[in-house]
């Protein structure tokens, strides 16, 4: 744990913890046929990709703390410096008081983590085997090592299935063996990237479920990195918004949600949007803060959305009607919206959250 100025407490604390990549070129197969190869080398050598810039995270012990960003926005880099599988370039970050990069076996004891999911286990082997492999590797007693994948077959439901090969598994269960080989060890702090992504809306809502037991039940810390909004609502006791490597705002589901009012949010399904749409409708509602377009696929039945935010919404319905039709540009359906996190994170940074729908 660690103590800040105000004796608060923390499980997980990063301080301007930064992190750059070499942006690796790649010729191509047909590279060599290029000219201009050692023309800017030195240019090159200079591009870097800054993944985390000076983020700043607090989290309390027993808190189920969602880190809510688009793709790219410094998630899984995150996760990997917290897990010391990467060092960071500048700043640190303690985890149950130790330090990342000067403690970092007791960091990996204080922790399980879940990055890459259900694609990290050995899919020949049954659930069961599975999870002796990764207890032998922490050195586990055998007996003790046993009765922890009973009782962890047992938490995840799958103690009927647990001889079974991970290839005959469906992607969420294999996932529910990931987070269970990351508990292996029962440790105090959960580390888990988007633990629900690809798996269908039910199974996502059962395993959600499952993590919110862990923190409510258990007491145990956990930071999950999402990009679904009503996750890190429905989830989260709180949750810090990441936009390029830095956190924007950090604070529960709610208060995060008031910070945009309620009647400010219009939003426009339309078919077929053209390049131009929100400069053209941001032209004609002077008092809107925000216009943003949310790509769907009109093929799988999902309209783009026009979120505007900002402005009494009822006033401006009749503008952005007559606007629209004037450009003959079709209306799917047109709401007056309680405010959404995707909402808040619109209006903070210009940028959307994902493309198309979430769940
Ligand atoms: N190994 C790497 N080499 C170079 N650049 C990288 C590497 N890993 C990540 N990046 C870059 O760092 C930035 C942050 O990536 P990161 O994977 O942390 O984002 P993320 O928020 O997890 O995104 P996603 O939602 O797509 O998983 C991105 O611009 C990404 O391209
Ligand atoms: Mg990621």
């Amino acid at each position: 744990m660690v103590n800040d100025e105000k004796n608060e407490v923390f499980s997980i604390q990063t301080i301007n913890l930064t992190k750059r990549y070499a942006k690796k070129r790649h010729k191509g197969i047909l590279g060599f046929l290029r000219q201009d190869q050692n023309k800017n080398r030195q240019q090159e050598q200079n591009n870097v990709t800054v993944a985390l810039n000076n983020l700043n995270l607090e989290i309390r012990p027993g808190e189920l703390f969602g880190l809510l960003g688009p793709n790219g926005s410094g998630k899984t880099t995150t996760i990997k410096c917290l897990s010391t599988i990467l060092i960071p370039d500048e700043g640190t970050a303690k985890v149950n008081g130790f330090d990342i990069q000067k403690e970092t076996a007791m960091v990996r004891a204080s922790l399980g983590m879940v990055v890459g999911g259900e694609r990290t286990l050995y899919w020949k082997l049954t659930a069961r085997d599975n999870l002796m492999y990764f207890a032998s590797l922490y050195k586990m007693p055998k007996k003790q090592a046993k009765n922890r994948i009973e009782e962890l077959l047992n938490m995840f439901q799958l103690s009927d299935r647990a001889d079974e090969r991970l290839e005959d598994y469906s992607t969420g269960m294999r996932q529910k063996i990931a987070i269970a080989r990351a508990l292996l060890h029962d440790p105090p702090i959960l580390l888990l990237d988007e633990p629900t992504l690809g798996l269908d809306p039910g199974f996502a809502r059962q395993l959600r479920k499952q993590i919110k037991a862990l923190s409510e039940v258990d007491g145990k810390t956990v930071l999950l990195t999402t990009h679904y909004m009503e996750e890190a609502d429905k989830l989260c006791d709180r949750v810090a918004f990441i936009n390029n490597g830095s956190v924007v705002a950090v604070d529960t589901p709610n208060r995060l949600k008031a910070m945009v009012k309620e009647k400010e949010v219009l939003e426009v399904a339309v078919y077929s949007p053209p390049a131009d749409i929100e400069g053209y409708v941001r032209s004609v509602l002077p008092d809107a803060e925000v216009v943003k377009l949310i790509p769907g696929n009109e093929d799988e039945g999902n309209q783009s959305r026009l979120k505007i935010i900002g402005g009494t919404a009822e006033d401006s319905v009749g503008t952005v009607v007559d606007a629209l039709r004037k450009r003959n540009i079709r209306i799917g359906c047109l709401n007056v919206c309680v405010p959404t996190l995707e909402d808040v994170f619109i209006k903070l940074t210009g940028t959307k959250l994902s493309e198309g729908t979430s769940r």
